[in-house]
């Protein structure tokens, strides 16, 4: 499949572009500092399965805290690493369970919960983080993913 370019010039603050790449929907999500400060605190309560991104799925350039090139912009595979439903984006509408987390993505299939950075919370179905596509910003207001 080709690149996709991705304009998010337009991308406010807490809201969500999806793109299709490669057959998959992939996400490109603004988070704003509340949600980066959320994403510090949720590495520090140890509730993740994999905080530190570990597995070799990821691209270097995601093996950081938020799990992006740029702290405020996320890119992921919107596809749950369960069973490969395609999770509901929760703005800070949704209280996930876990104290002081009010936003991420959770999968309906068989209630698999992601952080804000796609980092799998513990004890549930899903062994892995959303994956990170290969992507670039070819300028500051346009990502190519591919
Ligand atoms: Fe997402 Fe099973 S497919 S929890």
């Amino acid at each position: 499949g080709a690149p996709v370019k991705v304009d998010i010039s337009n991308l406010e603050e807490g809201a969500m572009i999806r793109v299709e790449w490669r057959g998959k929907p992939v996400w490109v999500v603004k988070r704003n500092k509340q949600t980066l400060d959320q994403l510090n605190l949720i590495i520090q309560q140890n509730k993740l399965q994999d905080p530190e991104s570990a597995e070799p799925q990821q691209p270097l350039y995601a093996q950081n805290k938020f799990r992006s090139i740029r702290p405020e912009i996320l890119v992921a595979v919107g596809i749950c690493t369960h069973l490969g439903c395609s999770p509901t984006y929760l703005s800070e509408k949704f209280q996930v369970q876990v104290k002081g987390i009010k936003s991420g993505f959770f999968c309906p299939c068989h209630g698999s919960k992601f952080d804000m950075a796609g980092r799998v919370f513990n004890n549930v179905p899903a062994p892995l983080n959303l994956v990170i596509p290969p992507h670039m910003y070819l300028d500051e207001n346009t990502i190519l993913i591919g």
